[in-house]
């Protein structure tokens, strides 16, 4: 039989590999694990439960942590991390149930600036890329008077799924995506945020107040300065309103001490 001295090591030494397992997992960028579900159907008996072999203590020395395993995820792990949470997500079940795919996001990560659309459309949902179908086509325009190109900026969407219909987001589902958009956007961590449309302003800033109202003016989300114009869709209803969005162009260009021709 082991002797209390026995198992005290054996439990000490249990504890240290499982110390380091995690450090090396976090060093990976891995910052959750799954909980254990609590089912009685998953839990071991405890006679059941495998005990390591006791490992003797020169092959359980501590090992000389790399210093990178000190640095935090890289930005990409990080968004990888987000980006798996929404492909598995089915906190809208109605939505999830619809999808093709989520639409999570894309373009240059270390952008200054980032745009925030709506939701996916059928085109979005198809290719599983936010702004692909005709709006998209109109924000590529936009973009380029700017004297941008889409890999300059970040563009991503307050809700991942496409709604039935193409119908404006519920509360309800902006609600339950907005942990989404937050961690997105302290990942990216842009100077500048341009809101597409009433529905990405309202929900960035937390207001019911009118795009008309919202839009021409600077307003802040965390560090980010945030300008808020018409979303592409409604300027391929209302072509007159292109005027409005390229004088909000212009503001943010200027801002941003971006020149243009
Ligand atoms: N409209 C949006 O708001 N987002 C898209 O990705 C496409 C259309």
């Amino acid at each position: 039989m082991a002797s209390q001295q026995e198992s005290d090591d054996h439990r000490a030494l249990s504890r240290r590999a499982l110390r380091q397992k995690l450090e090396g997992l976090q060093g990976a960028g891995v910052t959750h694990l799954p909980k254990r579900q609590n089912t009685s159907a998953q839990r071991m008996p405890t006679a059941d439960v495998p005990t390591a072999p006791p490992v003797k203590s020169a092959e359980a020395a501590p090992i000389p942590r790399h210093p990178a395993a000190a640095r935090p995820p890289s930005q990409l792990v990080q968004l990888d991390l987000v980006r798996h949470e929404v492909t598995a997500c089915v906190k809208c079940p109605h939505l999830a149930a619809a999808r093709t795919q989520t639409v999570f996001g894309a373009g240059n990560p270390r952008a200054r600036l980032c745009f925030i659309g709506e939701a996916p459309g059928a085109d979005e949902d198809r290719l599983g890329e936010p702004f692909v179908g005709r709006a998209g086509q109109l924000l590529d325009k936009v973009i380029e008077a700017c004297t941008l190109k889409r890999g300059d900026v970040y563009v991503l969407n307050v809700l991942k799924c496409r709604p039935p219909e193409n119908r404006p987001p519920r509360p309800d589902e902006i609600a339950n995506c907005r942990g989404y958009l937050e961690r997105q956007l302290a990942i990216l961590q842009p100077e500048y945020i341009c809101c597409l449309g009433a529905t990405a302003a309202q929900a960035l800033l937390n207001t019911d107040e009118s795009i008309g109202k919202l839009r021409g003016r600077f307003h802040k989300f965390d560090r980010a300065t945030v300008l808020c114009t018409y979303h592409p869709s409604y300027l391929l209803r209302v072509p007159s309103a292109k005027r409005d969005v390229w004088e909000d162009m212009k503001v943010l260009m200027r801002a941003m001490g971006v020149e243009l021709a």
